[in-house]
């Protein structure tokens, strides 16, 4: 049977973007750039992106394309079958960790685009009654619950539907759509009285936050937002024609994914400022802050049905890119069928989301590493995980791989010129710089 794949470039190109914009960009890219200095971090963070991460990236998508295989074939095929192999079978695990918890967060959503529907937040309630609404459902044991299987069965039926007919028209239609409702949510924002408080506070560059700790934070955000390290890219470009260009669906992918954390700041920022509130960290900024505003402002119960679904279609795009990751493995190494893979590892993630949903509630008083499960699963993947398998796959390319096929892959067989000129400087980047830059900064992270 021939091995499923995208049916265009915009297919391509709108589903790699969807798996890179996601709720990283919407709630802790603003709430980042507020605490580590505004501009200043947007700067060191775009620096990040290109100089280290967009090589990464690339890296990830010349070991897809070149294998055309799942992320453990890949490694083990390209290095001919050697121990890489478990490289590949890491970076499948990890984003089922991640997918756990992700479909928690999800089915926060769900449960807020629900209540908006019904424009819970419109009454004029208090900021404190919109904490405690979020603390009692999150602490509550069946709605989340709900919620989660809801967000998870959703990401299971368009992945069980394939690549082409399934992930691709999903993130066609869906991305353009996310776009237009936070370019319009950003327009609003900033028309509103007060607004520029918030602007100041995205982008005022204030040079002295930048330190070891703000560089690893817009670091681990760069590598988060453009799903690094998680075999995700690498699976799908897999899928990826051999015709497309690497470097033009790189870098197309990782500028809409800047664009979008801007433009999802400039929606967020102004409208907080404009009723006098300081943004809060994580979840507290999107379902607690955010519902306040949308209850002060005027049409804010129209904007809050926008909002959360924005947020929902953007954590779908992203979930359904971490579950393809094991599917493509399960489907190709232990000859399950498409459904059949889907229903096991749907079974996996409900029941790990199902603990992470209940660590806010029933399972709040289990600590591991000094927080509840959620925040175990999340520190330890966003920070460890991530930036291990980041750091070997640049290396796998950068060391273990051949020169002469990274080019070859980079560059369609030296028919892209463009790529073939910049290939040396490419090169060094892969080689030296990224895994010295992720190596200190992570330890500079930690000190
Ligand atoms: N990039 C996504 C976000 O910013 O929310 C998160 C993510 C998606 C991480 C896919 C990892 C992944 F494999």
């Amino acid at each position: 049977m021939s091995r499923d794949s995208f049916g265009s470039r915009f297919g391509a190109l709108v589903a790699m973007a969807g798996s890179a914009v996601g709720l990283g960009n919407l709630w802790r890219f603003p709430y980042l750039v507020g605490e580590n200095g505004g501009a200043a971090f947007i700067i060191v963070y775009i620096l990040l992106s290109f100089l280290i991460c967009l090589p990464i990236f690339i890296s990830e998508f010349v070991v897809g394309r070149r294998s055309q295989k799942n992320a453990y074939a890949a490694f083990r095929d390209l290095s001919g079958g050697s121990a890489w192999r478990w490289v590949g079978l890491f970076t499948i695990i990890v984003p089922l960790i991640v997918l756990s918890y992700y479909s928690v967060i999800g089915g926060w959503s769900v449960d807020y685009l629900l209540k908006s529907f019904t424009f819970s937040f419109t009454g004029g309630e208090s900021q404190s009654a919109m904490a405690t609404m979020f603390s009692d459902m999150v602490s509550s044991t069946w709605a989340p619950l709900l919620a989660h299987t809801g967000f998870l069965l959703t990401t299971m039926l368009i992945v069980v539907v394939g690549i082409k007919d399934g992930i691709e028209k999903f993130s066609k239609v869906m991305m353009p759509l996310l776009f237009v409702i936070v370019i319009a949510i950003a327009i609003y924002s900033v028309t509103l009285p007060g607004a520029k408080a918030g602007l100041d506070y995205l982008f005022n560059p204030d040079f002295s936050k930048i330190n070891g700790e703000a560089i690893a934070a817009a670091l681990g955000q760069a590598f988060f937002s453009l799903s690094l390290g998680f075999g995700t890219i690498m699976t799908y470009a897999s899928y990826v024609d051999k015709k497309e260009n690497i470097m033009f669906q790189s870098t197309a992918t990782a500028v809409s994914d800047l664009m979008f954390a801007l433009i999802a700041g400039t929606a967020i920022m102004p409208a907080v400022f404009a009723f006098g509130i300081n943004p809060q960290s994580g979840p507290g900024l999107v379902f607690e802050t955010l519902p306040y505003v949308f209850g002060q402002m005027p049409a804010g119960g129209f904007i809050a049905i926008l909002f959360f679904l924005a947020l929902l279609v953007a954590a779908l795009t992203s979930s359904i890119s971490m579950l393809e990751v094991a599917v493509a493995y399960l489907v190709e190494e232990k000859n399950l069928s498409r459904i059949g893979a889907c229903v096991v590892l749907f079974v996996i993630c409900w029941v790990v989301g199902a603990v992470c949903s209940l660590s806010f509630g029933p399972l709040s008083h289990v600590e591991i590493a000094g927080g509840n499960i959620f925040d175990f699963f999340d520190d330890l993947s966003s920070n460890i995980l991530m930036t291990l398998g980041s750091l070997l796959t640049v290396l796998f390319v950068g060391w273990r791989l051949k020169k002469t096929d990274v080019y070859d892959e980079f560059t369609n067989g030296g028919a892209i010129s463009r790529n073939a000129k910049i290939f040396g400087v490419l090169w060094i980047l892969i080689r030296y710089v990224c895994p010295l830059a992720i190596i200190a900064i992570f330890i500079s992270g930690l000190l």
